[in-house]
């Protein structure tokens, strides 16, 4: 695994794309100020999902504006043309999409190889068993609660049992993987994310669209940690 922060236990990730580009370095501090852990950003290439997003210059931007940790996630065809770009940019973790990762043990080694931390995401309607023959190569397990390519959908209630599977799944074969989730993760889904046994939440609108972001970062935070 490589070298970030994965000792503790609870994480709170922003996704950079609800965030006002016109005043990024500001919308980044805010987070940062809030105690956020990780900047998500979603890389969409219009053809895995329905939109376009941003790439390179953007990670590298966002490594100049933080110190946090970025957690990228690819929800693009062929993710391996992108990895040692995104890593050079400044990318800490690179999630690809286990349906469009035919080769993915190989890609995994890939991204490790280039330093970075290696997860896997899951649409709504792709099976756990999907990942189960790597789930100890795994730094990180990406539940899509939400089908990825635009922020602000409506979370799947049914996502939190195929949470309660992922956790048991990964402590079953004695994986450390993190146990992220992504779509629609608010004040109201959170905490049965997080009793379901997710420990990284990926928020965009609910961070983003807030009069103070800090605060409800910490409010997030704060609706997991009175469980904890
Ligand atoms: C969706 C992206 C998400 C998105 C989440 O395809 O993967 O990261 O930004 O946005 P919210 O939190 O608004 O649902
Ligand atoms: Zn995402």
């Amino acid at each position: 695994m490589a070298s970030l922060p994965f000792t503790k236990k609870l994480r709170v990730a922003p996704s950079l794309l609800a965030a006002d580009f016109a005043r990024l370095p500001e919308q980044i501090a805010q987070i940062e100020a809030g105690g956020a852990d990780w900047l998500h950003v979603d890389v969409m290439d219009g053809v895995f999902v329905p939109n376009l997003s941003f790439g390179a210059k953007v990670i590298e931007t966002c490594r100049l504006l933080s110190k946090l940790p970025l957690d990228v996630h690819l929800m693009v065809v062929e993710p391996e043309k992108y990895f040692e770009t995104f890593a050079k940019a400044g990318a800490s973790v690179m999630t690809l999409h286990v349906e469009a990762a035919p080769h993915l043990h190989r890609q995994l080694s890939r991204i490790r190889e280039l330093g970075c931390a290696a997860g896997v995401a899951l649409n709504p309607g792709t099976p756990l068993d999907s990942v189960r023959e790597v789930a100890t190569d795994l730094d990180l397990l990406l539940i899509m609660t939400v089908n990825p390519g635009f922020g602000g959908q409506a979370f799947i209630p049914e996502s939190l049992d195929k949470i309660r599977r992922a956790r048991a799944m990964l402590d079953a074969s004695g994986s450390q993987a993190v146990l992220e989730v992504d779509g629609g993760v608010a004040r109201d889904t959170v905490n049965a994310c997080w009793r379901a046994g997710a420990d990284t939440f990926v928020a965009g609108n609910a961070v983003f669209g807030a009069t103070d972001p800090a605060a409800e970062v910490r409010a997030l935070r704060s609706l997991c940690a009175e469980m904890a």
